[in-house]
């Protein structure tokens, strides 16, 4: 079954992912690509998003330009996790693809007119174009199918500050925005929401990158490991598979250097694949809201389980999957994609 989406990323190696997730996935129809401000400046997100599209040979789809900065706080970005253009070491062409006419916010607005109840939102940056969308059209939420997101953190340390994670914590009023305006949904239409609490339980290792590889026909074995040099790159015959380790290289030493392991969190590849199935998890339906003033817990997400603020839910929070089967699942789409479109007996 077809799954119609619009896509809103701060690319960022794990977006990248999703976006390589989604387009090797055939009942994927991406209408629109939204390009919002969070890991890296909007407009190298924008890029990156243009480079993906060639590399993946992807047919005419719309990317947007969004918000360069979020509603109320100063940008911050994180090179320092997702390399200097948001890639890690992959070195993409310089696409000649041209951004939309139309912003991001213009694009959600219009298309979940032009079709509603048929579109799935993945957001897995910031929420900055989302809540903007909104603002312009609070009917948003019920014209959209489904909306899933890649943010929060709950029984779970954050990633950015102790209690926050980073595509909250850049954003904080959009994502209280965006849960309030979703709140009293039939339960079946809650925003799904893939905080840390599951999305760090998606963890890739090198062994994962080795299978891809292997799948999409390349050589010679992409075999990454720790004690490699940090000037090491892959050599990989399959171009998409070359980017692909490069990019997640610099994610795993990014992990390693903070404690975790030589491994990579794979949240907006996982969010990606609850979009398409969310049959993939389980859910608990809560009322989340989003800490704005706290000096310390600022960015936070706070949700109430048992109904104690008596308010409607508005998220169904992921709450458990099989990791596992999602692996095999990404490694099969995206390395059959990299075998079909590179395939072994033309590479150079
Ligand atoms: C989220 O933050 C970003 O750095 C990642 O791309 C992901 O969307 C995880 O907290
Ligand atoms: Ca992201």
């Amino acid at each position: 079954m077809t799954v119609t989406l619009i896509v809103d990323v701060d690319t960022g190696i794990d977006d990248s992912l999703a976006l390589l997730y989604l387009l090797a996935s055939p009942e994927a129809e991406i209408l629109s690509i939204a390009s919002t401000a969070g890991n890296v400046p909007v407009n190298q997100v924008a890029a990156n998003n243009l480079a993906w599209l060639d590399l993946c040979d992807a047919g005419d789809i719309e990317v947007t330009l969004g918000a360069s900065a979020p509603l109320v706080a100063p940008l911050m970005t994180t090179e320092d996790t997702h390399g200097p253009q948001g890639i890690g070491y992959a070195e993409l062409p310089i696409s000649s693809r041209q951004l939309s006419d139309r912003d991001a916010a213009t694009a959600w607005v219009e298309l979940v007119r032009e079709r509603p109840g048929a579109i799935t939102g993945l957001v897995t940056g910031p929420l900055t174009n989302l809540a903007t969308a909104i603002r312009i059209e609070p009917e948003l939420p019920r014209l959209l199918k489904r909306l899933v997101l890649m943010g929060g953190a709950f029984q779970h340390p954050g990633n950015t500050t102790p209690t926050s994670e980073w595509n909250v914590a850049v954003d904080p009023e959009a994502a209280s925005e965006v849960f309030a305006a979703f709140s009293g949904l039939p339960e079946d239409r809650l925003p799904i929401v893939c905080a840390l609490d599951i999305t760090e339980t998606i963890e890739m290792y090198p062994d994962h990158i080795a299978r891809l590889a292997e799948r999409a026909g390349s050589v010679p074995p992409e075999l990454i490991s720790e004690s490699d040099l940090s000037t090491t790159r892959s050599n990989a015959s399959n171009p998409l598979v070359r980017h692909f380790s490069d990019a997640v290289r610099f994610y795993m030493e990014f992990h390693r250097d903070h404690d975790q392991g030589f491994l990579a969190h794979m949240h907006d590849p996982f969010a990606a694949a609850v979009a398409l199935d969310p049959t993939i998890a389980t859910y608990r339906a809560a009322t989340v809201d989003v800490e704005l003033d706290g000096t310390l817990t600022r960015g936070t997400t706070v949700a109430d389980w048992r109904g104690m603020w008596a308010r409607p839910h508005n998220a169904a929070v992921a709450a458990t999957t099989d990791p596992a089967a999602f692996f095999d699942d990404l490694i099969d789409r995206v390395g059959s994609l990299a075998a079909r479109l590179y395939p072994p007996h033309t590479r150079s």
